[in-house]
C-alpha cells in the first residue's frame, strides 16, 4: 500500500517538470493578465463615484460664506449639506464631527476628521492651527485640496515661485504627480480624493510605522477608515 503510494507520487513529480519555456510563457501570460486587470479596473473606477469636485468647491465656499472666521461652523455646514443631499442609500457619510485623529504623512503633520471613506472615494477635513509642511505623495488617485480657513502653498521642482492657495480656491492634484507643500500657518481644508483609495493607505500610515510610532492614533485611523469603508460597501458603495 504505502510503497505504492510512493511509486505515485515520484511519477506524479516526473510528470510535473515543466520545461523552463512552459513557465516563463505561464509567467508572461500571468502578467498580461494583471496589467489588463488594473487597466480594466482603472477604466470602471468612475462608476463609483457619488460626489464630485465641482460642487464640494461651491460647497466650500458656501461654508466659508455663511461661517466667516469660524472653523467649526463651515465644518457643520459642510455635513449637514451633505446628509441633506445624498440620500444615507447611495452614500454613508461620518456625522460625528468631534472624531478627529492625528495625520502623519509625507513628513507633515495635522489632523483629520473622515466625513466619508469608500473604495473609490474620501471625503476629509484636513488640517491644522500650526501649520505644517511635507510632500503630498505620490498617489494613484486625483486629489482636490479646498481650503477654507488659512493658506496652502506648494511648488514642484523647476518652479521658482510659489503656487498660493487661499481660503475658497482649491488645489488640484492631478493623480501620478507630486508637489512640497505648507500650510504656512494655521490652515484647514476640504480634500477631496477619487480614484482607488486603498492603493493610497502606504502612505498614509509610513510615518507613524517609521517615525511616530503613535499606535493609538494608527489603531484609531484604522478603526475609523474600517468602518466607513465596510458602511458604503454593506449599502453597495464601492
Ligand atoms: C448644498 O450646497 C450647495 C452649494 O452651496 C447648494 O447649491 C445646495 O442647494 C445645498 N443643498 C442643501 C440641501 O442645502
Ligand atoms: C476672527 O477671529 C479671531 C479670533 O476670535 C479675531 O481675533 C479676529 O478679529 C476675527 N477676524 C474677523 C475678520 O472677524
Amino acid at each position: 500500500m504505502s510503497s505504492s503510494k510512493g511509486r505515485d507520487f515520484t511519477n506524479r513529480a516526473k510528470t510535473h517538470t515543466v520545461n523552463p519555456m512552459t513557465k516563463w510563457v505561464s509567467r508572461l501570460a500571468l502578467g498580461i493578465v494583471l496589467i489588463a486587470t488594473c487597466f480594466l479596473l482603472d477604466a470602471v473606477k468612475h462608476r463609483w463615484y457619488v460626489l464630485d469636485p465641482a460642487s464640494l468647491h461651491e460647497l466650500a465656499q458656501a461654508a466659508i460664506a455663511s461661517s466667516p472666521n469660524n472653523t467649526a461652523g463651515m465644518v457643520e455646514h459642510i455635513v449637514s449639506n451633505l446628509t441633506a443631499t445624498y440620500p444615507s442609500s447611495v452614500i454613508a457619510l461620518n456625522t460625528n464631527s468631534k472624531e478627529w485623529v492625528f495625520n502623519n504623512a509625507g513628513g507633515a503633520m495635522g489632523a483629520m476628521y473622515i466625513i466619508h471613506a469608500s473604495i473609490t472615494e474620501y471625503l476629509i477635513i484636513f488640517g491644522t492651527p500650526l501649520g505644517t509642511e511635507g510632500h503630498t505623495g505620490l498617489h494613484t488617485a486625483d486629489d482636490y485640496f479646498n481650503i477654507l480657513v488659512g493658506e496652502q502653498w506648494a511648488f514642484s521642482p523647476g518652479q521658482l515661485e510659489m503656487e498660493r492657495y487661499p481660503p475658497g480656491s482649491v488645489h488640484h492634484l492631478p493623480r501620478g504627480t507630486a508637489k512640497q507643500y505648507k500650510m504656512h500657518e494655521g490652515c484647514f481644508a476640504l480634500e477631496y480624493a477619487r480614484g482607488w483609495i486603498p492603493l493610497m493607505l502606504p502612505f498614509g500610515f509610513a510615518d507613524t510605522l517609521t517615525s511616530t510610532l503613535d499606535i493609538p492614533t494608527l489603531y484609531r485611523t484604522i478603526i475609523v477608515t474600517g468602518r466607513e469603508i465596510l458602511r458604503n460597501l454593506f449599502i453597495g458603495k464601492i
